[in-house]
């Protein structure tokens, strides 16, 4: 077990490169499992979850290296069955995408319930009901297992009751290879629903319409290999530009789109940040005194619920008084009574948090409850005064690449500290 330890009170300066996007990265590795081929997948993010996704599909069968530190050559021809035995899928969310998968290319999967981020109860039940209606049965065992079979899939039109992300690209994976056409009404929107259609369609789908609330989908009879960059990560990059807002810093974030960064960026500028965008890279700097806002998290295009928490970071440093309201997750506050052993002034409910800001977060040792929270604690510890350690770093390794390198190449002062040390 690690921990960081960071000394507060270095204003962030110089430039940062910004990763394959995490959220990207875990559903296209999986939807190679549909392709008969070999993929090579470019700007792929170093982190704990892909690494467990290379082992999953390592242990399905399939022939997986990297090429150099951030392409990985997936060849899952020779897989026979999804049918993950051991616990691996418990490590992470995302292994729900091995479902979509496998019961496209095979009729039927199998894996443990998904783990990830505890940020409240996460049901899959719009997976499931987009299963279903593409011919599939489903079933939850009591020991925890999710078993998918179809005898065949036929196209149909689903509407998700609620905007998801996970199930949107779960039932693009389902439908490939499904007879005729489906339709996926109030689909979400995210960029990174975008680059699966995309990825889809490089190895020989017809997805249409993603990044719109209507995907439309008309079923193939093969996909085969091909090369993909998948898209950088707004959400590590939106990390640094708080980050960069709360130390009062100026910085350049390189390798982005500037366009997924919108949501960010708006709210960045209307607390008084400088921004200046050029190609696939942005400075972020420090001119006035921020003023706080009020924020609600919202599916895509809106401020994004993994941003909420760095965010509230920043606001409760602000003098003043604001709002965040999360729209998305069920329960993503837990980790303010973190903060709140900093110093912060927070009163919340599992969907409200009312700050009172301070300039006065105080360093002290601090647990990381999940990933997001984990980069949220880091930006209050490189604000705070003295030392602030963070336990529980695991969490932060699952989604952010070499996060303390990129962190001191901007002038922090944070370490990783064994903690036999
Ligand atoms: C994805 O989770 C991301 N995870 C999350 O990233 C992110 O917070 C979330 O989308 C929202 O953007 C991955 O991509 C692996 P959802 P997902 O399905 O797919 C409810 C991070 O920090 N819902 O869009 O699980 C659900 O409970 C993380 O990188 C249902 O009710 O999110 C939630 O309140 C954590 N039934 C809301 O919808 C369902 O069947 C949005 O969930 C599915 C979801």
């Amino acid at each position: 077990m690690s921990k960081f330890v960071i000394e507060g009170g270095t204003k962030l300066r110089g430039k940062v490169n910004i990763g394959g996007f995490k959220n990207a990265a875990v559903a296209i590795i999986p939807a190679t499992i549909l392709c008969h081929g070999n993929c090579i997948l470019q700007n792929i993010p170093k982190i704990e979850d892909v690494k467990v996704f290379e082992e999953i599909l390592t242990e399905l069968g399939a022939k997986v290296e990297f090429l150099d530190d951030t392409t990985m050559s997936i060849d899952a021809s020779n897989i026979q069955d999804c049918y993950l035995k051991n616990g691996l899928s418990k490590k992470m969310r995302a292994s729900y995408y091995l479902l979509g998968a496998g019961l496209g290319r095979f009729k039927k999967a199998s894996t443990l319930i998904p783990g990830g981020c505890d940020i409240g109860m996460r049901p899959i039940d719009q997976h499931i009901k987009g299963f279903e209606a593409l011919g599939a049965t489903v079933e939850i065992t009591s020991d925890g297992r999710i078993n998918v079979q179809a005898e065949k899939l036929v196209g149909s039109k689903i509407y998700l009751d609620v905007v998801s992300v996970g199930a949107t690209i779960n039932i693009m994976l389902a439908a490939v290879y499904a007879e005729g056409k489906t339709t996926i009404e109030n689909a979400a929107k995210e960029p990174h629903i975008v680059d699966t259609a995309n990825f889809l369609n490089s190895m020989g789908a017809d997805v249409k319409g993603a990044g719109t609330d209507v995907i439309r989908i008309n079923g193939v009879k093969e996909l085969t290999g091909c090369t993909y960059n998948v898209i950088p990560d707004q959400i590590e990059a939106g990390t640094y530009m708080i980050a960069a807002a709360a130390t009062k810093g100026d910085i350049i974030i390189d390798d982005i789109i500037p366009k997924h960064l919108e949501p960010i960026t708006a709210k960045l500028k209307e607390m008084g940040m400088g921004i200046e965008e050029y190609g696939d890279s942005m400075r972020i700097f420090y001119e006035k005194e921020l003023i706080p806002v009020n924020i609600q998290t919202l599916p895509y295009p809106g401020f994004p619920t993994d941003l909420q928490q760095p965010m509230t970071v920043l606001l409760s440093s602000l003098v003043g008084e604001s709002i965040v309201v999360e729209g998305v997750s069920e329960d993503r506050f837990k980790y303010v009574n973190e903060i709140k052993k900093m110093g912060a002034d927070i009163k919340f409910t599992n969907k409200y948090a009312k700050i009172k800001g301070t300039n006065k977060l105080k360093g002290t040792v601090v647990q990381a409850t999940d990933l997001r929270a984990g980069a949220a604690l880091i930006i209050a510890g490189l604000i705070a005064e003295g030392l602030t350690e963070i336990t529980d770093i695991y969490h932060i390794d699952r989604g952010y690449e070499h996060i303390e390198n990129k962190f001191m190449n901007l002038g922090a002062k944070i370490r990783r500290v064994k903690e036999e040390e």
